[in-house]
């Protein structure tokens, strides 16, 4: 992949100079309490390792580092379904905190749709967002997707049962 926008905020695929800033950023429960569990935490220099080296033997690669200004400050992520599931794919990303309330999520959705529309044979994307993530929900809402339903009571996180609220957006 080339590097995708031409702002502020670009995607790219990551190297290993992220191992640390992904490390030190990634450890930080504001960021796991809203992601699955395979996400660690505590989130170590090993943790951030190992999935470098994922990625790296990834082929398509879906999952892409984000820059601002130069910088390395997130992940975002697709996963492309199976079976009857085949033309959509699961959205999935964060921000480091530093760096949270400056649009960056909100440009980094955008242009991971568009590439991700353009580049793979989908037309659907869609992302589950845990009830309490208010900043989550609202950047799908500014990005154009549509609040699909309530998964009632099907995500357990840190012992405590949440509903789940599936955003998608189609072609
Ligand atoms: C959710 C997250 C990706 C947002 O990243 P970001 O770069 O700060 O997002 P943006 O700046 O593009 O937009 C944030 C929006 O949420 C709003 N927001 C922030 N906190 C909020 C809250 N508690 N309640 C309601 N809205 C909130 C902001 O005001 C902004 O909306 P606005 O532009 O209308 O003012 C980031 O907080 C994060 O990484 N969180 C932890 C991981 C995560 O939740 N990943 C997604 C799992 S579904």
């Amino acid at each position: 992949m080339d590097i995708i926008g031409n702002g502020s905020v670009v995607i790219r695929e990551f190297n290993k100079a992220d191992i640390e800033k992904l490390a030190a950023y990634a450890n930080n429960r504001k960021i796991s309490v809203n992601l699955r569990d395979a996400f660690p935490h505590p989130y170590t220099v090993d943790d951030a390792k190992s999935f470098i080296d994922m990625v790296d033997k990834q082929l398509p690669k879906t999952f892409f580092a984000i820059e601002y200004n130069g910088e390395y400050v997130g992940n975002i992520s697709l996963s492309i379904g199976s079976d009857v599931y085949r033309k959509g794919a699961e959205l999935g990303y964060f921000i480091a905190e530093p760096f949270w309330g400056k649009g960056i999520a909100t440009s980094a959705i955008g242009l991971i749709t568009e590439y991700a529309f353009n580049r793979f044979d989908i037309i659907r994307i869609h992302a589950g967002v845990f009830e309490f993530n208010r900043a989550s929900q609202r950047v799908l809402k500014k990005c154009g997707f549509v609040k699909e339903g309530v998964f009632k009571k099907s995500v357990i996180k840190e012992g405590k049962i949440y509903d789940e609220i599936r955003y998608a957006k189609t072609i």
